[in-house]
């Protein structure tokens, strides 16, 4: 089936998909600098699959080691590109950093996709290049909105530029808007490490119920929703996961090429913040000690997805409940502890 180049490849979304890829019959490598993830995620891999993964330890931003990646694996035909830094809140603080690491990096692979015919090309977007939307759920025709945040701009301008590259290039390329991906394998084996103190939503959850975190904020429950909280589409990572194991074979299959989809990555339903800690508290049996604090700057009020251009064109199925969700991040919490 030959090998596939994940980029992030010890990341969170990245190790859930380098599992799924595996176990639908793909070869792997692996590229991932380890400047946010480490490389804990490869022995995870290897627990649940029995394969070890080769991790290039690379900057994707050098363009010489780059392509050093395919000199010595000419079977590539195909990258899965998640290797990029996605902190909202970081992205303001240092603006350069992230557009010469997101783009610089998405740029070198692109021309190396081209140069070494690794024709299918999977770029990791975001429903952050939404903004904030007039009408939900969100398809994928929806206007885009200004990005509130270089984060943002930078996953709009990585869509752009993988599509101008699909115009003139033989390449066949797909950009997956993922949702709010949370949860772990059902192993336990991997899952999120955020680093420092969890800016998203559910490690923030696990943490303060392990006592990692003494308190949690709620972000403001002012917001003009059924119960005050911002909604969100949360999916599980093994949903996303399996969903680029399911483009990369439509990719193949339909063998196109100068081709640039958009699939919309989400479950479809809506939920709120406070309805996430409930399901979570109903999993977990205990009480979450969290407080209702001021809004956070740049949160949107609500956001969730239609799905239905996924789920027709790649037949893909929702496999896993808010409740999965939830059961399966805290298990992953608690083994962190052990
Ligand atoms: C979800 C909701 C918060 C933490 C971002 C990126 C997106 C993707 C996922 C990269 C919001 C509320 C959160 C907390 C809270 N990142 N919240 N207390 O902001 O929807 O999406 O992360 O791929 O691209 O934009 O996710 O989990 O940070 O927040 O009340 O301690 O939970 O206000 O309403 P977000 P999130």
């Amino acid at each position: 089936m030959g090998t596939i180049l994940v980029t992030g490849g010890c990341g969170y979304i990245g190790a859930h998909t380098i599992v799924d890829l595996l176990e639908n019959g793909f070869e792997v490598v692996s590229a991932d600098n380890l400047s946010r993830a480490s490389e804990h995620s490869l022995s995870g891999i290897e627990k649940i699959t029995g394969k070890k993964i080769k991790n290039y330890c690379v900057d994707l931003t050098d363009a010489k080691a780059t392509e050093n990646i395919f000199i010595e694996n000419p079977s590539i035909i195909g990258i899965i590109h998640f290797a990029a830094y996605k902190a909202v809140g970081e992205s303001v603080e240092k603006p350069l950093e992230y557009y010469e690491n997101n783009i610089f990096s998405l740029v070198h692979l692109l021309k190396m996709a081209v140069k070494y015919n690794a024709k299918h090309f999977i770029f990791s977007s975001s429903c952050t290049v939404y903004g904030n939307p007039d009408a939900i759920p969100v398809t994928e025709q929806t206007e885009l909105k200004p990005a509130a945040s270089p984060y943002g701009a930078t996953k709009q301008m990585g869509e752009t530029i993988v599509r101008d590259t699909a115009f003139i290039q033989p390449l066949s390329t797909i950009l997956l808007r993922y949702f709010n991906p949370v949860g772990a394998h059902p192993s336990t084996a991997i899952g999120e490490l955020p680093i420092g103190r969890p800016q998203n939503l559910v490690p923030a959850i696990t943490q303060t119920a392990i006592g990692k975190l003494d308190t949690m904020n709620v972000y403001g429950d002012d917001y003009d929703t059924r119960d005050g909280s911002c909604i969100r589409d949360y999916i599980h990572v093994c949903d996303i996961a399996h969903a680029h194991t399911l483009a990369l074979q439509y990719s193949i299959k339909n063998n196109q090429v100068k081709s640039c989809e958009v699939f919309n990555l989400g479950t479809g339903n809506g939920i709120t913040v406070l309805e996430a800690i409930k399901a979570f508290e109903k999993v977990a049996g205990v009480s979450l000690n969290y407080k209702i604090g001021p809004r956070r700057a740049g949160d949107i009020v609500a956001i969730y997805a239609n799905n239905d251009f996924a789920v027709k064109k790649l037949s893909w199925e929702i496999k896993y409940s808010l409740e999965d969700m939830m059961r399966t991040a805290w298990a992953w919490e608690q083994s962190l502890v052990k």
